[in-house]
């Protein structure tokens, strides 16, 4: 770990660009893209949400990213600081949410990412469940999601206490090509199989009805941020740890592919799996779970083959959602060490135990798991709307930031991103919030 001495903070830096990269994608790249996009798509609109959610990927997802960015890098704080430092006034606030948001949606995070690892653990001691709806029922319900949250939780917290490099940088190096390898791998295969193409359908071609439906575009929205850790000040901070002369905008620009890339393949898996396998039923009673019950089917139909690809797949993911998992832990985290002045270890055990306290409530009922899933999507977007209007209108000479490493194209665009930033953003991100309200206060 680096230290630098500017400004005479002391912070800790990423060893390379590979390493923040890395970091951000891994941070990206998670639960998000496997679990909550499907059962997003499955959710509210198929193939309209998809094209939806591609566009808003792009338009708001990358700009906001470099906003983001730009933000952390400059101040080198965490949320709340660097609202404060660039902002003033009721700006900290800002970073305040995106704290509780943190802490809030690991609070759920974690117990899903217990199921991967029961799936996994299921899939070595026992092969992957004949009937995966029953399956599913029986992993989220009683006594074991709470212990394999509270396993996952403890696991989480010992990376974080390490901190950004020794405990980030690494783990994502070998995992995040192995996780997309596979899904690439079962995306191939779904498509030789007999009847999934109903699955596509769904999946592909868009219903024009749909596209124009505004609670369909909002919840688009919120996908986006959630999948590009965006709106709470997650790529912020990790911003915050990178030393000057980084492309920001060439490094937003490919971890939005990389994350979009990942989901989109992970549809192409989960909607032709369901429909060959006639799992529709099943996948309808209970929404939440799409991927878990239309993926141990998969392995199931495969044979042994399908064990161990499996096994490889639920350990693989384990990783993606450590490594967002400790993305939204370092938020709080951090922002505990810069507030505080206490150091890493108390700061990431301190707030870890209360993150896996409130989690018991998700962990025992999926109802609540639901409610609190659209709680902070909504709470995102207010992040995002609020982060845009920042660096819009408050940051002193953000293009200044932006530009600071970037060349050519990159560098070009920003200008005229920043006039996007300031004038198209806000509008859109206000009707996201808008109408993801009403869907998280209305049910
Ligand atoms: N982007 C992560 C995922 O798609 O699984 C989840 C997440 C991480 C959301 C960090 C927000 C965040 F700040």
């Amino acid at each position: 770990v680096q230290k630098h001495g500017e400004d005479s903070i002391q912070r800790e830096l990423f060893g390379t660009r590979l390493g923040f990269i890395l970091a951000a994608v891994g941070s990206a790249v998670g639960l998000g893209n496997m679990w909550r996009f499907p059962y997003r798509v499955a959710e509210g609109g198929g193939a309209a949400f998809v094209t939806l959610y591609i566009i808003l990927t792009l338009c708001l997802g990358i700009p906001l990213m470099l906003c983001e960015f730009s933000v952390g890098r400059r101040t080198r704080l965490s949320p709340i600081g660097a609202m404060r430092r660039e902002g003033g006034g009721a700006w900290p606030l800002v970073g305040f949410l995106g704290v509780l948001t943190g802490l809030l949606i690991l609070s759920y995070y974690s117990v899903i990412a217990g199921w991967v690892v029961r799936y996994g653990i299921e899939g070595i001691l026992h092969g992957f469940a004949a009937d995966p709806g029953a399956y599913f029922e029986q992993v989220t319900t009683g006594v074991a999601p709470i212990v394999y949250h509270i396993a996952f939780m403890v696991l989480t917290i010992t990376i974080v206490s390490v901190g950004v490099e020794k405990g980030i940088e690494k783990a994502s190096l070998i995992l995040m090509p192995v996780l997309f390898t596979i899904v690439i791998g079962l995306a191939v295969w779904a498509a030789t199989l007999v009847g999934s193409g109903e699955g596509y359908s769904f999946y592909l071609a868009p219903s024009f009805e749909e596209l124009l439906n505004p609670t369909t575009l909002a919840e688009a929205g919120g996908q986006a941020f959630f999948s590009l850790s965006l709106g709470m000040g997650a790529m912020l901070t990790f911003a915050s740890y990178l030393s000057r002369h980084e492309n920001l905008n060439r490094e937003a620009t490919t971890i939005a592919f990389s994350d979009f890339g990942v989901a989109f393949t992970a549809g192409l898996v989960v909607f032709p799996v369901i429909a060959a396998l006639g799992l529709q039923s099943q996948v309808s009673a209970s929404t939440v779970g799409a991927l878990f019950i239309a993926l141990p089917g998969a392995f199931v139909e495969m044979g042994t083959m399908g064990r161990v690809v499996g096994i490889a797949f639920f350990f693989a993911l384990t990783v993606g959602a450590v490594t967002s998992a400790v993305s939204l832990l370092e938020v709080v985290t951090a922002s505990m060490i810069d507030e505080f002045k206490i150091t890493r270890r108390p700061a990431a055990i301190g707030a870890g135990t209360l993150i896996l306290l409130v989690g018991l409530l998700p962990a025992t009922s999926l109802d609540a798991l639901g409610v609190i899933d659209s709680i902070t999507e909504w709470f995102l977007a207010v992040g995002a709307l609020c982060m845009t209007i920042f660096v819009g209108w408050r940051m002193k000479d953000p293009v200044a930031e932006m530009v600071d490493g970037a060349s050519g194209f990159f560098a070009a665009v920003v200008p005229t991103m920043m006039l996007f930033v300031k004038f198209v953003m806000p509008p859109i991100i206000a009707f996201v919030v808008f109408w993801s309200g009403r869907n998280a206060f209305n049910t």
